[in-house]
């Protein structure tokens, strides 16, 4: 598994981040992964006979926790990162023939895998101009979850130029986020540019209404306005947006003590 996670360079990876993947890899029996499916995540991934998917198994239950509410809808999905298509063709699985389903990945072999029902652009997701064409023909975004480079600094790339442009109530997936620990992908414990560290950052800024310290940057809700909670995985993260999120507090009843 570990050789696709980096193509064509893998050969080169750092034993010691490679060996932990490795260590990681499990060889199940499909059909029996899915007749006991714990969610329809679950059921999808392990339905997939077709082309390759790869997936953490923890993944399938956090998906489903987050994105369940599009399943029969037109929610339009844009994974970054394609490799051999199943992933795509997982997700369609998953949310139904309304769905729309695109993908961006910089190997030009991954072209094999546009048509009609799954639609892949080829180029780089560090690349805003991609991003936008991609955007463009989806004719807006809802889901975007970020399997490509894993890369820190393209991690940390996409996610500012989607995140304020995907839908208002949209989410925002960035998977393997264990590369935040691993110098080989710009990472590091507690590296400053490290997707986790950007993301600890985000936390702040969630509860920018409340810092009285600091300075106006601090201080500044735009972050705050669109997003509704981040919440931190094994090696994921995810970002709901929701509109009107200014929050309020109230009391109800009316018996008190003193
Ligand atoms: C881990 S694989 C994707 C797996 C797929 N999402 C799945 O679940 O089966 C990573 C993919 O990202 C692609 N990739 C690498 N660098 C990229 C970049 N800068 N932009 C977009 N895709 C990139 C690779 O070509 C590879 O196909």
């Amino acid at each position: 598994m570990l050789k696709f996670w980096r193509r064509p360079a893998a050969e080169a990876a750092s034993p010691a981040w490679a060996e932990i993947v490795r260590s990681r890899q499990v060889a199940v029996d499909q059909a029996a992964e899915l007749a006991r499916a714990r969610n329809p995540a679950e059921a999808a991934f392990y339905a997939q006979t077709d082309c390759l998917a790869l997936k953490w198994h923890h993944y399938l239950e956090v998906y489903d926790r987050h994105l369940s509410r599009y399943r029969g809808k037109p929610v339009r999905l844009l994974e970054l990162g394609v490799f051999h298509g199943g992933s795509l063709q997982m997700w369609r699985r998953y949310f139904g023939e309304a769905a729309v389903i695109h993908g961006i990945d910089v190997d030009p072999r991954c072209a094999a895998f546009d048509d009609p029902g799954l639609h892949v652009h080829i180029g780089s997701q560090a690349d805003p101009a991609v991003l936008d064409r991609a955007m463009a023909a989806m004719g807006g975004v809802d889901v975007v979850i970020d399997d490509g480079s894993h890369r820190n600094d393209h991690q940390i790339a996409s996610f500012e130029h989607l995140y304020p442009r995907i839908a208002p109530d949209g989410v925002y997936v960035v998977e393997d986020v264990h590369s935040s620990y691993w110098p080989e992908f710009q990472g590091g414990l507690r590296r400053p540019g490290s997707f986790v560290e950007f993301a600890k950052r985000q936390l702040d800024r969630l509860n920018a209404r409340y810092v009285v310290e600091g300075d106006a940057a601090d201080r500044d809700t735009a972050f705050a306005d669109m997003t509704h909670g981040i919440a931190f995985h094994d090696s994921m993260v995810v970002f709901e947006k929701r509109p009107d999120t200014a929050p309020w507090h109230t009391a109800v009843g009316h018996r008190t003590l003193y």
